[in-house]
């Protein structure tokens, strides 16, 4: 099966199941729920860092590449996980954070004390650029007490890799094989779009610096390299690079198969139509007609250009969609099948974030005391610095946070969402008891939904294949699109709003089989009313 009949499902290790009573979530605990990811149909599980870890950045600061962070268990734990998932015929992705190691990693600590080869692991400059960090303030530190700085383009304690140095390449690529031989089928790739950096590093105003080195030319031919010293060898790995503050054009081009560079890459253009001018700390309701515009452009060249996306709408980096884009406290459930089927039927590969197929909402946190992640905690101060009161920064940070997302997985209504028997790392979310995977597997639809979309696509060919053409691309509430595939076409209509809307079905689909929809108006009459948030596919 192609990458493009798959869907793939990403597992926060620290917030999805806890097996030893630690309040954090582990191997074990993955390997148990094997048979309810089963259940759901997705075919490979995509695991957040699992590394040894200081965890300034939950994982993503890692400390080594080829050992598993006993937090979350042993080595052998994740091999158990690897059978289990493999005896129910789902594959596992580990995710890479090559463009940065922890300041804990032995690379930077043999360099702080004196190692030359060490030192040109890391891009030491006299000079500091002007470059913003992108959890706040000046992207470098001071190095040890040299009178040199280190790059860090995230948190101070997340030194960027020098990539320059091939040294540092084969160090990766080798631990690339290392898990390949451990039956790895998978590969996400950390904001992979920024390990190529310029040999002169340039000051750069616009845009907090990120011009100056996100899609440098450079990183096309790194990511090539690996893919030929790698993955690109084996049959049927799949490989997804996640591009922060990237273009159409350059995804193309990491994706365009003769390339030989990454099966897709994660964008998130689409995840910044409620940011008021480009900023995320910022509260502004969604942008309906950027948001479409963005689908349509992505989705029309990346399908002329053979491109490839992988679509979401969920992560650990973002507040939960149904909290963005639908009316959740009327439309919740309607609303988590549209959005799903904006997405599952679209061209790309699918990704579902733990919790999406239950229709999972942000936790309600009551207070600035819940939030534990780096980003939220700075800007947080940083809002205050900037004059908003207390409650105006909570509102914001309550919106914005990370950490929504990362709040434990709702198995049941028990003290602890059936997450753990104590109190988790981060607080259960607030609507545990009424949304719950036992709740939603005997009362719920939702999870049926996705089941559903999942098997359509393994089952019509024309939804992993087809092509990708814009339909109704002024109107004000629908969000469409047609795909065609060998003389068959598929229409999908989203209604993005609480509100009704009539339109004119086009004759070729007046007569079309209704494939998938959440709600039972079946009828197809040339002029078809979409009631709210609802989302039909018409075959034919
Ligand atoms: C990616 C990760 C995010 C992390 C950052 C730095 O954006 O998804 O969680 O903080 O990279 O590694
Ligand atoms: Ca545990």
């Amino acid at each position: 099966m192609s990458f493009k009949e798959k869907v793939i499902y990403q597992i926060y290790p620290k917030s999805f199941l806890d097996t030893n009573q630690d309040g954090i979530g582990d191997l074990p605990g993955i390997k148990q729920k094997i048979p309810y990811l089963k259940r759901l149909g997705v075919d490979m599980i995509w695991l957040s860092p699992i590394y040894p870890s200081p965890q300034n950045d939950n994982g993503y600061d890692v400390a080594n590449y080829t050992a598993i962070n006993p937090m979350f268990g042993t080595m052998t734990d994740f091999e158990n996980l690897m059978a289990t998932a493999k005896e129910h015929g789902i594959e596992i992705m580990l995710d890479m954070v090559f463009n940065h190691v922890s300041t804990d990693h032995e690379w930077f600590q043999k360099a702080l004390a004196g190692d030359k080869k060490y030192q040109d692991y890391f891009i030491l400059r006299d000079e500091p650029t002007d470059w913003v960090s992108k959890f706040g303030g000046n992207a470098w530190a001071p190095f040890g007490d040299t009178d040199k700085y280190y790059l860090h383009l995230f948190d101070k304690t997340q030194a960027d890799l020098n990539w320059r140095n091939p040294e540092v390449r084969e160090e990766l690529f080798e631990v690339l094989r290392f898990w390949m031989e451990k039956g790895v089928k998978g590969f996400r790739f950390d904001v992979i779009n920024l390990i190529g950096k310029d040999e002169v590093l340039n000051d750069c105003a616009e845009n907090d610096g990120k011009p100056a080195y996100t899609d440098r030319p450079i990183t096309h031919d790194y990511i090539h390299m690996m893919n030929q010293a790698t993955f690109g060898k084996e049959d049927g790995l799949i490989t997804v690079g996640e591009m922060s503050f990237t273009s159409v054009e350059n995804c193309i081009l990491y994706t365009k198969p003769e390339r030989e560079e990454l099966n897709m890459t994660f964008n998130f253009h689409h995840l910044k139509v409620d940011y008021e001018d480009g900023k995320k700390w910022t509260q502004m309701p969604f942008d309906f007609a950027r948001l479409k515009e963005l689908f349509h452009t992505w989705g029309t060249q990346m399908s002329e250009e053979s491109g490839w996306n992988a679509l979401f709408w969920n992560n650990h980096d973002q507040p939960r969609a149904l909290n963005r884009f639908v009316d959740v406290d009327n439309y919740r459930v309607a609303g988590a099948k549209m959005l799903a089927s904006a997405i599952h039927l679209n061209r790309g590969t699918p990704y579902i974030y733990m919790g999406e197929e239950i229709g999972m909402v942000d936790p309600d946190f009551d207070s600035m005391e819940k939030y534990v992640d780096v980003e939220s905690l700075n800007a947080y101060q940083e809002l205050l610095l900037a004059g908003k009161t207390e409650q105006e920064a909570f509102e914001i940070v309550k919106a914005k946070s990370r950490d929504n997302s990362r709040t434990p997985m709702q198995w049941d209504s028990g003290e602890y969402s059936g997450f753990s028997d104590v109190a988790p790392w981060l607080a259960v979310g607030k609507s545990a008891n009424e949304i719950n995977v036992a709740k939603e597997l005997q009362e719920g639809s939702v999870f049926n939904y996705y089941q559903k979309l999942i098997h359509l696509r393994k089952e019509y060919l024309i939804i992993a294949e087809g092509s990708y053409e814009v339909f109704l691309p002024d109107h004000p509430q629908i969000y469409g699109y047609i795909r065609r595939f060998e003389g068959h076409s598929l229409l999908v209509l989203n209604n993005f709003f609480a509100k009704e809307t009539t339109i004119e079905l086009p004759a070729e689909f007046q007569t079309g089989e209704v494939l998938i929809s959440n709600y039972d108006n079946e009828e197809l009459n040339q002029d078809f009313t979409l009631k709210p948030y609802q989302s039909i596919a018409i075959y034919r």
